[in-house]
């Protein structure tokens, strides 16, 4: 999609072939080391708090709801038939928090996030709901709003980067008139010499050698370059939400690391909320303040970061967290098993809850009855019938799989 105020394209993205989860991990020991390292200084807060396997989380209490989603149900029209890629999904994100969203290939993670700025594909049907966005001015619903009122939207009050930024500047113009466009198609008027300072500024902050930046063309920078380049520009209006989409995954992992670490930095700078989405739970667990799982098309978990991975409580949280070598554990705590089968064919309506044919909990009622997301602790919610049956990922029982 083409802001249609600038020369610039920066919604477009390139082909949705992901790998599956954990595909993206590092897989060297020093790498893997490197980011449990890392993750071990996060978690020690939670892990003081852990008293005889439960874990006590004291939840925010001055939350501020920036934005609300709905019961949101959107479905692509396929030569097959409508596949439900968000299959009734609530959620919010609250101010200056980061929400990271983790799930399998194919479980609708994109197709969410894109409809917070009703980006979706053109094929996209919105069956039911609403996201209600509460800006400076009244409230908004976004998919009630008309394609100028969305692009006053999108940038400044919302911004979203995909993974290969490559793709997305436009290769006959400078760097720098990607920032004064941006700026101008939002704000008109401002002059050059004001933009230009804040996107030095920005390009800095990702320790990016700005005026070189700003005067070349995007073809003569690094993909981890024209990534920072673009993070830096999702920046540049200051917008309240800014969603990254695998922001990282086609780069190497030190390049991801630094990126990240960067992204880290800004965020203790600035107020915003940050919506990640990425396969590597090493990278959210660093970032995130909250977690939202989703699985086929919906959210079967969303809770504070520490709940959800020292005690999930959907048996897919659990099953993805893992499935990753020492998320959470000490040296040679935790042993690495697989979710085996698949996810269901999103053509298909559900009757039961979708993740039973591979869930080692599942019981009758999971057959025939689909589990809505309750809350089951203040900001902890999850849409599982046995959901006190998930182990904590720190109780060693959990190791070996009893068949
Ligand atoms: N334009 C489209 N037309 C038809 N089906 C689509 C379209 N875009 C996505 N899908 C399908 O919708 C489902 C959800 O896709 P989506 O891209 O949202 O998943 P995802 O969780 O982001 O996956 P990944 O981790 O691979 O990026 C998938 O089954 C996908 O094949
Ligand atoms: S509702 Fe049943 S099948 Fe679904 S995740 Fe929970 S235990 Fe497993
Ligand atoms: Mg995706």
């Amino acid at each position: 999609m083409t802001d249609k105020n600038s020369n610039t394209n920066y919604y477009s993205r390139p082909g949705n072939n992901r790998d599956p989860i954990n595909n993206d991990r590092p897989d060297t020991a020093d790498e893997i080391k490197e980011q449990t390292e890392a993750q071990k200084v996060k978690s020690e807060s939670a892990v003081a708090d852990l008293d005889g396997g439960d874990l006590k989380i004291n939840p925010k209490t001055d939350r501020n709801k920036l934005m609300e989603v709905k019961n949101l149900h959107i479905a692509y029209n396929t030569d097959r038939g409508k596949l439900h890629a968000v299959n009734g999904v609530d959620f919010s994100i609250y101010n200056n928090e980061t929400t990271a969203v983790i799930g399998e290939s194919g479980c609708g993670k994109t197709t969410l996030c894109l409809a917070l700025l009703k980006l979706t594909e053109k094929n996209a049907r919105y069956l039911s709901g609403e996201i209600i966005y509460q800006g400076d001015e009244q409230e908004k619903n976004i998919l009630k709003l008309d394609e100028g009122e969305l692009r006053k939207l999108r940038w400044s009050d919302i911004s979203l980067v995909f993974q290969a930024s490559q793709s997305v500047f436009n290769p006959v113009i400078k760097i720098k008139e990607h920032f004064i466009d941006t700026v101008r198609a939002h704000q008109r008027g401002l002059s050059a010499k004001k933009i230009l300072k804040r996107a030095r500024n920005l390009l800095e902050q990702m320790q990016l050698d700005a005026d070189r930046v700003l005067s070349s063309y995007a073809h003569e920078l690094s993909g981890g370059m024209k990534q920072r380049t673009l993070i830096a520009l999702s920046f540049i209006l200051e917008p309240k939400i800014v969603i990254f989409d695998e922001p990282t995954t086609a780069l190497d992992v030190l390049t991801q690391r630094k990126i990240l670490d960067l992204l880290k930095t800004i965020k203790e700078k600035n107020d915003f909320s940050l919506i990640i989405i990425t396969h590597d739970l090493a990278i959210s667990a660093e970032l995130a303040d909250n977690v939202a799982t989703m699985y086929a098309g919906k959210i079967v978990e969303y809770g504070p970061v520490e709940s959800i991975y020292y005690q999930p409580r959907h048996p897919y949280s659990y099953g993805l967290i893992k499935a990753v070598p020492k998320i959470v554990a000490g040296e040679g705590e935790e042993g690495l098993t697989s979710i085996t089968g698949k996810p269901p064919d999103l053509i298909e309506i559900q009757e039961q809850c979708s993740f039973a044919p591979r869930c080692d909990f599942a019981s009758s009622k999971c057959y025939n009855t689909i589990p809505s997301l309750n809350n089951i602790a203040e900001g902890h919610q999850v849409a599982c019938f046995n959901y006190q049956e998930v182990p904590s990922i720190k109780d060693g029982s959990h190791v070996q799989n009893s068949d």
